[in-house]
């Protein structure tokens, strides 16, 4: 290396964040492009604007100043904060304005070559010091250095959409990238106002790697014809406690953007098990049935953009005379237990507590990762009186009743009568090995797990992504420990008995963990 390039990207050339000498170049004035220079202006960075289309820029700036006024209207801001932000923001017309800039962040059309192009145009504009960020989702970061004159100084800063509400942001560094600048885009992206991550340049980084079991395992389910759209997003709302069940997300994101998404990452990993797609999607692709913005996607949408609401709770009023619950799986289904009993008792059901059940009683398992029927034949059930309850989630809203092909329509019935006898809704599933929320919480601790386990990302890095970029009720792997590491490890073993499908087996990282009674955080000394 000469010195020219060990100088490249040095970190100490900058000026200190809050000094309002830092000057930062954001490339393209998209919805990320602004939403970028909204957080750096805020926080006294110098943002200069730039985008390859006449006005652009102008009208990004015009957009931010009218964005800043509403906050202080909303008491967000006060006057004198939003006129200092104002006073950040330049509007360029040409890449040669940006030359005394000390970082540049592109936020252009994700096409690898376009990216490339604009950093090669780039280093005989700016600094060799300055440092050279991009935004893209879904390319990488080595690929997008390769070829320059420094690579050292590029890195991924990528924030989500909208950028000054998902306050998280990933740092990546590519292949060839100078530690010193990743941490000094950590520090920024601190100063900025967002959390966040370090990352190893991966397809889909943290979030958008993390995210993939999501919508592959709600469409495996649909694909065996497990349940139905509703029922699915249902359970995974009422139980797991996700924002919005797997196909509302995909319904909102936009099939355009989801399926390409999902055969990227898969094809990425080299056709790994754990992300593959499903042909539902490519198909509703095709028929032009993308979600939301065209009115139909796996729902139906108003005029006015409402999902056209469709409730498959099964009601019933019928009772078994008595229940009998299987004592195995006993520590995981306390709680149920507990519930099922208090109903019995309440609706005066007779509840058997011999080792086997009579000849008529309701029989209940509460599986983990087995389906129904194979309960039924290791434990000697009569398959026609027996169902699977989920016990591993919230009951209070929601209740999930599991047949098998054998059981029949009046003890299906009598099941859904017991419990909903409190009023909580009950949906019916065919029999699926995991049942919904057990397979599908499992599947993406699991990808977290091999996450921490290739080293992409720290465990809490992993966890704080997870958590605030998309939003679930835990990071992936603290709910592992919720859940118990032993019982993921369990249902996951299981799955892969039972399918086969080695996109069930376990992250060594998991396994390792549940033998020696680990939690997922823990990292080697
Ligand atoms: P956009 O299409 O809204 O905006 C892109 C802007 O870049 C446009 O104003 C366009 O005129 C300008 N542009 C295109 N080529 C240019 C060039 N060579 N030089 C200067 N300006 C150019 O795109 P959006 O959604 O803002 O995305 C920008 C980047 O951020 C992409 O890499 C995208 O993958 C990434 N990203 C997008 C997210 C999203 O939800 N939209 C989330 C996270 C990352």
């Amino acid at each position: 290396m000469n010195e020219n390039k060990q100088a490249a990207g040095a970190p100490s050339t900058r000026p200190v964040f809050n000094s309002g000498d830092l000057i930062v170049g954001v490339i393209g004035c998209g919805v990320m492009g602004r939403g970028i220079a909204q957080i750096a202006a805020l926080a006294g960075t110098q943002v200069k604007l730039v985008d390859s289309r006449a006005g652009a820029a102008q009208a990004a700036r015009q957009e931010l100043i009218v964005t800043f006024s509403k906050l202080v209207e909303k008491g967000r801001l006060t006057q004198a904060a939003a006129d200092a932000a104002e006073q950040c923001l330049h509007d360029c017309n040409q890449l040669p304005d940006l030359a005394d800039a000390h970082m540049i962040v592109e936020a252009i059309v994700e096409d690898l070559t376009a990216k490339k192009t604009l950093f090669h145009q780039l280093e005989s504009i700016i600094s060799p010091t300055a440092i050279l960020a991009t935004n893209t989702s879904s390319l990488s970061v080595t690929a997008i250095a390769a070829g320059l004159q420094f690579p050292q100084r590029v890195a991924g800063f990528h924030f989500f959409n909208p950028v000054p509400l998902m306050k998280i942001v990933e740092a990546i560094g590519g292949f060839l990238t100078d530690p010193t600048i990743v941490d000094y885009l950590i520090a920024l992206g601190t100063h900025w106002g967002h959390a966040t991550v370090r990352a190893k340049d991966t397809p889909g980084f943290i979030v958008n790697h993390a995210g993939r079991g999501y919508g592959t395992e709600g469409l495996r389910i649909l694909a065996e014809n497990t349940t139905d759209i509703p029922t699915l997003d249902q359970i995974l709302r009422d139980c797991a406690g996700f924002k919005l069940g797997p196909c509302e997300l995909m319904d909102l994101t936009g099939l355009d953007v989801s399926h390409p998404v999902m055969e990227s990452i898969y094809q990425q990993y080299y056709e790994e098990p754990r992300f593959r797609p499903q042909g539902l999607t490519r198909q509703m692709l095709t028929a032009g049935v993308i979600g939301k913005k065209v009115g139909q996607g796996f729902y139906q949408y108003d005029n006015a953009g409402k999902k056209i609401s469709v409730d498959s709770a099964k009601q019933s009023s019928l009772l078994p005379s008595s229940i009998w619950i299987s004592p195995a799986d006993k520590a995981t289904s306390a709680e149920v237990r507990t519930l099922i009993t208090q109903l019995a008792i309440q609706v005066g059901v007779a509840i058997e507590n011999e080792d086997s059940p009579s000849a008529t009683a309701l029989c209940i398992v509460t599986p983990l990762g087995e389906d129904a029927s194979t309960c039924c034949a290791s434990q000697a059930l009569d398959a026609s009186r027996t169902v699977a309850i989920e016990s591993l989630f919230d009951l209070s809203k929601r209740r999930v009743v599991m047949t098998t092909p054998a059981t029949t329509a009046a003890y299906r019935a009598m099941a859904c009568g017991l419990l909903s006898a409190d009023g909580a809704a009950v949906s019916v599933i065919h029999d699926s090995a995991g049942l919904v929320a057990q397979r599908v919480v499992v599947h993406i601790i699991n990808i977290a797990s091999d996450i921490a386990q290739q080293a992409i990302a720290s465990p809490a890095d992993i966890d704080r992504a997870v958590k605030l970029g998309l939003g679930y009720p835990h990071g992936p792997l603290a709910w592992g420990d919720v859940v118990g590491v032993k019982t993921v490890l369990t249902i996951l073993d299981n799955l892969l008995k039972q399918t086969g499908d080695p996109r069930y087996r376990a992250s060594p990282w998991l396994k390792r963990r549940a033998l020696l009674g680990l939690s997922l955080h823990h990292e080697e000394a």
